[in-house]
């Protein structure tokens, strides 16, 4: 199957003839046709296809071609100087979007280089292909993955995706009127946070009353006593966290 993506070839501007001798200025990227720089690696646009650009390597002008599910903008490079589709911005520059021909009908790899979710919604892992190789990449604790954006989030963000941030984040958010008045976790309202037992790097936070995992960074440790992330030294049960 074939996905076509962004065809407005209609709408390209033609490059102008050479036998004119006149460059037209109509297309954001020029042709290239020799390299402008002798020295060093350079990578220019390729003036109306977005998977493909020029590099020049120390003079030497090649015509470069995005691997499957990749794109060229200049900034972001996954492979060889292209970034996955999604993050690409081409402007006006087309690019046909096609699944990778050599992929194997099981492989979770649509596209032979990509970021693809597993079956399940809301889950901690998420799939990196690279060469039609699929990865499993955990998302960092606390946090889900979602394939709209492409990255891992807080789950209580991802409620409509299913995700139960109770599950995810491993806590359940006390009731606040069961607080004690006059407590410490009360100043932080509206949003409590709370130890994680048997962890010395990370807290909870509440928010709308879904648990949201924080790391105190490296170095530091969550002061029950203070209800911050403080000096390792300073949090008796983590002053060794960091020494091995
Ligand atoms: C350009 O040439 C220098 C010197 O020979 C070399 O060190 C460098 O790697 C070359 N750069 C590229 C992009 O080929």
């Amino acid at each position: 199957m074939r996905i076509l993506l962004v065809v407005a070839i209609a709408l390209i501007p033609l490059v102008a003839g050479r036998d004119t001798g006149v460059a037209r200025q109509s297309s954001a990227y020029e042709d290239i046709t020799s390299c402008p720089e002798q020295y060093g690696l350079q990578t220019y646009a390729h003036p109306t296809n977005c998977d493909q650009f020029y590099k020049c390597a120390n003079g030497t002008l090649t015509l470069e071609t995005c691997e499957n599910g990749l794109l060229f903008d200049g900034a972001g490079s996954v492979h060889n100087f292209c970034n996955y589709h999604w993050a690409t911005n081409c402007g006006e520059r087309v690019y046909e979007l096609i699944p990778d021909p050599a992929r194997n009908p099981d492989s979770i790899c649509e596209y032979a280089f990509g970021l693809f979710k597993p079956s399940a919604e809301c889950d901690i892992f998420y799939y990196r292909c690279a060469y039609g190789e699929a990865e499993e990449v955990a998302c960092e604790k606390g946090l889900a993955y979602d394939d709209r954006s492409h990255s891992c989030n807080w789950p209580d963000l991802l409620l409509d995706i299913g995700c139960d941030p109770e599950k995810v984040v491993g806590f359940r958010c006390p009731d606040v009127s069961t607080l004690p008045p006059n407590s410490l976790v009360r100043q932080f309202l509206p949003f409590p946070r709370y130890a994680v037992p048997n962890d010395c790097t990370r807290l909870v936070t509440c928010v709308n009353d879904y648990p949201r995992l924080i790391s105190c960074g490296y170095g530091s440790a969550f002061n029950e006593d203070t209800l911050t992330c403080d000096d390792a030294e300073n949090v008796p049960q983590c002053a060794n966290y960091y020494k091995e």
